[in-house]
């Protein structure tokens, strides 16, 4: 928890943009969220996954000796940031019915979270909050039930437990968010409900 022992400072909040497209559909649903998060007195950290260098796992198995990765790049920034908060939102567009290739690369870089736990017998992980926003295009029979499930793999190992998760469909341009302003509402509600979930945690 972010809050000192003066109770000053709201709980902090990593919120994940996943999406290749800066400002696209995805982001726009990050922002309403981490509007509500901000209103309701969280401190938001957000990490826009593309503006990183971030490699793909190479699948060494360095992490199940060590518990950690051998890859020297962003990511030795990026683990103290997903250590610190006390929640984790994740905002991605569908991609082949999954996550896009910028976002999977973050995702497969938790292994050390996983080798630690259970290749190396640590502790679990300490429970907080989460949530998942989803932008689509839409009208293919996959829906976007493989991109949350590989988020909920991820929110396992950080022992994150999903509040909710926001799907919004029919959306392509990268404006096309603005012509649903519910949709944004709701991620601004969920954002809400998180920094309350996460003040109590
Ligand atoms: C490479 C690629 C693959 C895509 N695959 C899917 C898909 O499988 N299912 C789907 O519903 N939309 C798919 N889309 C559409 C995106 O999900 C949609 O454009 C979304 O609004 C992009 O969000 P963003 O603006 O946050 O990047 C794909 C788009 C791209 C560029």
């Amino acid at each position: 928890m972010g809050a000192d022992a003066s109770g000053v400072g709201g709980p902090r909040v990593l919120a994940i943009a996943g999406s290749p497209r800066r400002h696209g559909n995805s982001e726009r649903l990050l922002d309403a969220c981490i509007s509500g998060l901000a209103d309701a007195g969280a401190d938001v950290d957000e990490l826009v996954v593309v503006e990183h260098d971030i490699h793909p796992c190479r699948g060494c198995n360095a992490c199940s000796s060590t518990g950690e990765c051998v890859i020297v790049d962003d990511m030795r920034d990026i683990y103290p940031r997903i250590d610190d908060a006390d929640a984790i939102v994740v905002a991605s567009p569908v991609f082949f019915a999954t996550v896009p290739a910028v976002l999977k690369a973050l995702f497969d870089r938790m292994q050390p979270y996983w080798a630690r736990r259970y290749a190396l017998g640590g502790d679990a992980p300490e429970r907080r909050p989460g949530a998942i926003l989803i932008a689509r295009g839409g009208g293919d029979p996959y829906g976007p039930e493989a991109a949350v499930t590989t988020t909920k793999s991820v929110f396992g190992v950080l022992g994150i437990d999903c509040l909710d998760v926001l799907d919004v469909e029919h959306v392509d341009g990268p404006a096309d968010m603005g012509t649903h302003p519910d949709a944004l509402e709701s991620a601004k509600a969920l954002g809400e409900r998180l920094a309350q979930e996460a003040w109590r945690g």
